[in-house]
């Protein structure tokens, strides 16, 4: 949810700057904005619109500054155009701002700031941050106790800024009167400084940096960076200076490539098997039935006995976490609740004694989830993560916490993390099942067909032509079903949003039996039913839910276990799955609605990796 990046090295900022923007453009596309900084003056390109259309504004020539800040904008306050895209500058044009986030406050700042004789061009909030600024900075009224030293000027105006903002913010502030100067700042929005040699790259995450450096500085919330060319100083936003250690960043260059694939999530969807493989390597001992997951090992205890779980998420991650409560309350019989974490932090929960508390999220930074999280803190509650982003706010803000260890995700329909939550919440499932009643026998077969889940989904990815065939006879129909029942419910959910959000086809999921509860009296030709039939204990029931269908004239797409024969009588079209125990099947289910979803919006002349108004990481309420 917008993408900063921001450099300040040897070498020309520019092409950094636009490469990093086009890495971060995930987090948001609706404008862009660069600011190159030189000695004499700074420069700002704005467009609305893709980092390519900022690409193609920009003047041929490059003024090779070497400093510089860009942004790519998800619009939270103020329409997607140019005016409300970053950078922002004060009124006296010194101070350059780029930031995601909001700021709650901005309306009174505006106010407050205007009675000063400020004066603003944008209707954004994050105007209000260089205003604010620019306003201790130049310190028009005399009335500040501002350092005379222009750098610590410029750090302090900061500072004093800062303290007046409610809301989240990660920042990378100029100051045109030191042009060698760059500040980094962070509240509740993510930011990283990556230390090369002689050059220092701040953004939003790792993927912007990683072309340039390995090492990196995760910042916390309330602390910021000053980058000078000779070095940087890490302090709070008290001005307490602080020692701030330099991890190594987990992922490689061609992670994060196209690697000849189309998209990101044809990518993602097609590393599942790989990706799955190195989520479950070393984590499953096939000999003694057990799972080794080091972050838990010192909370399996505590999980085996409460009372309750809450497992909380938003999106793909919340439909992972009711397979989650499924797996829970089946294999462990601990009972398990699904909580949106948007809806979570605002209901004033009841958190008894020893209820614990696991929030899963991809890219450890969504702001609900977050909230949930410090909400669920706040009562005491055991707070565990499932999580992929290493170094996440989230992973870094629960108590304890297992990587999903899927690689970067990129592709704003999340694909390949959602299976690996799956996989995660399965074997502490299995885990937790064999300290409570889950025979050794039972574990060790459900273990032996989870490490066979992997090649089991190179096999379905096979039929990606096939389903893109499916996907071409019924992408013109603009209201879809998806129909499941058990743990092959949630996975109805999860291709009706898949669906929805890369191909705009409306879609509802439902768990089968729902639909003769209204949802039936929209079932025409003209809408496909996506039924979920695989073997499992409700084989027969979901078999009379698509009779249901099939006697209005509605069209099915029917996901199957290969060798079932029988069920060819009831599907216009169908995809088989190879068998699975029940409790592992959304692991294959959800492939073919994945890959359905996928060939659907490119028939369709979508652009898969950036659906229209979506970003992938939402760092807002
Ligand atoms: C956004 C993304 C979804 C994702 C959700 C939660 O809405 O578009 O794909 O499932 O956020 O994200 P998280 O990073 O917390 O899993």
């Amino acid at each position: 949810m917008c993408g900063i990046v921001a450099y300040l090295g040897q070498k020309t900022a520019r092409p950094i700057l636009i490469e990093g923007l086009k890495r971060l453009e995930y987090r948001g596309y609706d404008s862009a904005g660069v600011a190159l900084m030189s000695r004499r003056c700074v420069r700002v390109f704005k467009t609305a619109g893709r980092i390519s259309a900022l690409e193609e504004s920009l003047p041929a020539e490059d003024g090779g500054e070497v400093v510089g800040v860009g942004h790519t904008r998800w619009a939270t306050h103020g329409k997607p155009n140019q005016i409300n895209a970053h950078p922002h500058l004060d009124g006296s044009g010194k101070i350059v701002v780029v930031h995601n986030g909001i700021i709650e406050n901005y309306a009174t700042l505006k106010t407050w700031l205007s009675g000063k004789g400020c004066s603003f061009v944008s209707e954004t909030d994050t105007e209000v941050i260089a205003v604010l600024i620019g306003y201790f900075y130049n310190n028009p009224d005399g009335s500040s106790p501002a350092p005379v030293d222009l750098e610590s000027r410029f750090e302090w105006a900061v500072q004093q800024a800062l303290h007046e903002l409610v809301g989240t913010y990660g920042l990378a502030i100029l100051c045109t009167d030191l042009p060698n100067v760059l500040i980094g700042a962070k509240k509740g929005s993510p930011l990283i400084l990556g230390v090369g040699e002689n050059e220092y790259i701040v953004a939003s995450d790792a993927s912007a940096i990683v072309e340039h450096t390995t090492q990196a500085i995760y910042l916390s919330d309330g602390e910021m960076v000053t980058i000078m060319p000779e070095g940087f100083r890490t302090k709070t936003i008290g001005n307490k200076l602080i020692t701030k250690e330099v991890q190594e960043i987990e992922f490689s260059l061609d992670q994060i490539e196209l690697a000849g694939y189309s998209h990101y999530m044809q990518k993602e969807i097609a590393e599942q098997p790989t990706a799955l493989s190195t989520c479950l390597g070393g984590r499953v001992d096939l000999q003694n039935a057990r799972v080794v997951l080091g972050g838990l090992s010192k909370y399996f205890r505590e999980l085996a006995r409460t009372r309750r779980v809450i497992l909380t998420g938003c999106g793909t991650a919340w439909h992972a976490a009711l397979v989650g409560e499924f797996l829970f309350e089946q294999l462990a019989r601990i009972p398990t609740e699904v909580e949106y974490a948007s809806e979570f932090r605002y209901r004033n929960p009841i958190l008894e004694d020893g209820t614990i508390v696991v929030a899963i999220s991809q890219s450890g930074e969504t702001a609900d989830t977050l909230a949930a999280i410090e909400q669920a803190k706040e009562r005491g509650a055991t707070v565990l993560g499932l999580v992929n982003v290493v170094g996440s706010t989230i992973a870094r803000t629960t108590d304890a916490g297992v990587y999903l260890r899927v690689g970067p995700e990129i592709g704003v329909a999340s694909t390949k993390a959602f299976t690996a939550q799956v996989a995660v919440l399965a074997m502490m499932a299995i885990e937790l099942g064999r300290r409570r009643h889950l025979s050794s026998d039972a574990a060790a077969e459900l273990l032996d067909e989870l490490m066979q889940i992997p090649n089991k989904i190179g096999l379905i990815l096979k039929q990606s032509d096939h389903i893109r065939q499916i996907a071409q006879q019924n992408m013109d129909h603009e209201n879809w079903l998806f129909l499941g029942r058990g743990f092959n419910y949630p996975v109805a959910l999860e291709g009706a949003l898949k669906l929805k959000e890369i191909s705009y086809i409306h879609a509802e999921g439902l768990p089968a039996a729902e639909m003769k509860h209204g949802p039936i009296a929209l079932i025409t030709n003209q809408m496909p039913a996506v039924f979920i039939a695989t073997q499992c204990s409700q084989y027969e029931k979901i078999i009379g839910n698509i009779e249901e269908v099939r006697a209005r004239g509605g069209k099915t797409i029917v996901v199957a276990t290969e060798g079932d024969a029988h069920i060819r009588n009831y599907a216009d079209h169908l995809i088989y799955v190879p068998a699975a125990p029940e409790p592992l099947q959304p692991m294959l289910t959800v492939l073919p609605l994945q890959l359905l979803a996928y060939h659907a919006a490119v028939l369709r002349g979508h652009d898969v990796d950036k659906p229209r108004n979506l970003a992938k990481s939402v760092t807002v309420e």
